[in-house]
């Protein structure tokens, strides 16, 4: 028994249809997953150079200013991260200027010998410990290694 041509013309169209919408429907749930998909990549930590172990001054931290530069498509951020070195005893240490009560940058104080923050005059004691003030906790402390080939102080950032 064979079909009717319009009946195959029909199965046929029914077919490309179903095929069209598929493909349509495929497109529109890629868009809806781009566009809903929170951005989660965060940029990489790796050691970077902050300063050589002779630009150390011999009293207080050296202050070093990392500049890190993303580009995502046709869009470029450029981030700065501002980090104490610093000497104590044997081992370098490395903090982060970042307050941690409302995110102010720190400076250090070598008449107090700490670090005051600016905005409600929180302090730090040279290891990053609070002193005073409204900071819940310490300066964040941050990986810090001696680079023996180049005499490089590297951060983990
Ligand atoms: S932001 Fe530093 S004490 Fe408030």
């Amino acid at each position: 028994m064979s079909s009717h041509p319009s009946e195959a013309r029909r199965s046929f169209l029914t077919r490309l249809v179903l095929a069209g919408a598929g493909l349509i429907g495929a497109g529109v749930a890629g868009l809806a997953g781009a566009v809903v998909t929170p951005r989660t990549k965060e940029a990489a930590r790796r050691w970077r150079p902050a300063a050589s172990m002779f630009d150390l001054p011999p009293k207080g931290p050296f202050v070093a200013t990392l500049t890190e530069r993303h580009a995502d498509g046709w869009h470029e951020t450029r981030k700065e991260t501002v980090v104490f070195i610093d000497k104590l005893g044997e081992d370098y240490q490395a903090l982060s200027a970042t307050c941690t009560h409302l995110g102010c940058r720190v400076a250090w104080d070598a008449v107090g010998d700490h670090y005051k923050c600016p905005c409600h005059g929180g302090i730090f004691n040279r290891a990053g410990d609070v002193v005073s003030g409204p900071p819940p906790t310490g300066l964040h402390k941050i990986p810090v290694r001696l680079n023996p080939e180049t005499a490089d102080i590297e951060v983990e950032i």
